[in-house]
């Protein structure tokens, strides 16, 4: 089970591979289903799947990539927290890419300390795309103008903890990494209280989260009206202090406030900071703000607040369950509540397979496949990444397992797919899907 940092030794590539691409159920059919066989078996077909999506050049302009996409063909784009999640499978195969995947996401940035949702490294994303992705000019541009969950700090410590040959990233980057948090905390925290905003749903990375339904209602991102979410914010140049005095349609962020937390924290740690230190005072800071004024004693959760009135939103979807990934920062009784009374309860999170990403018992919770909606009901690995170990943590170490073998028994049967249905762990969405691959980590030992 993962233990949090990095630092683990780098597993050999395996002769027995599957080839590029291939799923990985066929591969592992022949090694038996259970324990070592299953988990060398994943391994490889793991390091196979990032090694097919891996993509290496030179723009036009000269600047060099290298990046795993998502998901060929759909998802061939970078993708912020795609890549740090990818670079955090990637240090057990191969540290130098998960380097130089982390390296080119904070070259994708401008220097004012703004890191781009999504970027387009091969081409630009142009008029016919452009409108649906958000793109500073409706022509198109080569970045959208949107922020990503920022967990590129926190997935850079845990690569520089797999990374004894080269000793120096941990450090490289303290300069640029400081000065996007600084970008984030100036610019998605207008009234200063630590929680941060976004200004459209994909923001967090959950596009059609039914969370997201009350706040952005026709503009949500599996409407029509979503391209003039995009258009009003291009005229208004993606200045979010302008849309968000402008507008009602803007989160205070629960996971994106963690995740900014989250890297805060780590920052603090790679710049070897004391308690008092700038970034590890703007963790703690976050997480008491989430804790004053997200946390619902009632429901036991922690509730985005919504636009200008900071409305609770009150559906329950897995990142009302994120702060558990503060740790310490949290309150003990929060943490235990959001474990003992969602995370294992049987009507709400404890699935036959994964984490849903919304609660069994919402009427919103929709597990099957829909090609424009799959943050409102599957089970995604990256959300059981962040989760399981803090399940574990908890004291309840055998109903970890349990989700981690049985997401690694649907990535056996299923191979890596995007997302899981939660009943019984039938892959839906793209095949060869990159931050599946993350199961290798519930496997590993810490
Ligand atoms: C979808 C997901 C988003 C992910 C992207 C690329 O838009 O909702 O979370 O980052 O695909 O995989």
């Amino acid at each position: 089970m993962r233990s949090g940092e990095g630092g683990r030794a780098r597993v050999e590539s395996d002769p027995c591979a599957p080839a590029a691409g291939r799923d990985v159920a066929s591969s592992c059919a022949s090694r038996g289903g259970t324990g070592e066989a299953r988990d060398a078996a994943i391994l490889a077909a793991a390091h196979a799947t990032l090694k097919a999506n891996w993509r290496e050049g030179r723009r036009r302009t000269g600047e060099h990539y290298a990046f795993t996409c998502p998901g060929p063909p759909r998802y061939r784009h970078l993708w912020h927290w795609d890549s740090c999640f990818h670079a955090i499978a990637w240090r057990h195969f191969d540290p130098a890419r998960a380097r130089a995947e982390l390296r080119t996401v904070l070259r994708a940035g401008r220097s004012d300390g703004f890191l781009p949702h999504t970027v387009f490294w091969d081409s630009p994303a142009r008029w016919r795309r452009a409108p649906l992705y958000a793109t500073r000019r409706v022509r198109g541009d080569w970045m959208t103008a949107t922020i990503g969950p920022p967990l590129l700090p926190f997935a850079w410590e845990i690569v520089a903890a797999a990374s004894p040959d080269d000793p120096g990233f941990a450090t490289e980057a303290l300069a640029p990494l400081a000065r996007h948090l600084d970008w984030l905390e100036h610019h998605r925290d207008p009234d200063g209280d630590g929680l941060l905003t976004i200004i459209a749903p994909d923001e967090s990375g959950l596009d059609d989260s039914p969370k997201y339904d009350p706040v952005f209602g026709r503009l949500s991102h599996d409407r029509a009206g979503y391209f003039w979410l995009m258009e009003r914010s291009r005229r208004l140049g993606w200045d979010s202090h302008a849309i968000i005095a402008r507008h009602r349609e803007h989160v205070e962020d629960v996971w994106v406030s963690v995740a900014y937390a989250m890297s805060c924290a780590a920052l603090g740690r790679l710049r070897g900071e004391d308690p008092d230190g700038r970034y590890t005072t703007r963790a703690a800071r976050t997480a008491a703000a989430l804790v004053d004024r997200c946390w619902d004693e009632r429901r036991g959760l922690f509730l985005d607040l919504a636009g200008p009135g900071e409305r609770p939103v009150p559906v329950s979807t897995w990142t009302a369950l994120t702060p558990l990934c503060l740790g310490e920062l949290i309150p003990a009784a929060l943490r235990t509540r959001l474990v003992e009374e969602h995370l294992l309860h049987p009507r709400r999170y404890a699935a036959p397979v994964g984490i849903p990403s919304v609660a069994m018992d919402e009427p919103a919770f929709r597990p099957g496949f829909d090609r424009w909606r799959a943050w409102r009901g599957p089970s995604w690995m990256n959300t059981a990444w962040l989760l399981v170990p803090h399940i574990a943590a908890a004291g309840h170490e055998a109903a970890a397992r349990r989700i981690a073998d049985r997401l690694a028994a649907a990535v056996l049967r299923e191979g890596f797919r995007e997302y899981y249905d939660p009943r019984h762990g039938g892959g839906l969405g793209v095949r060869g899907f990159g931050w599946s691959t993350l199961v290798t980590d519930l496997l590993l030992p810490g």
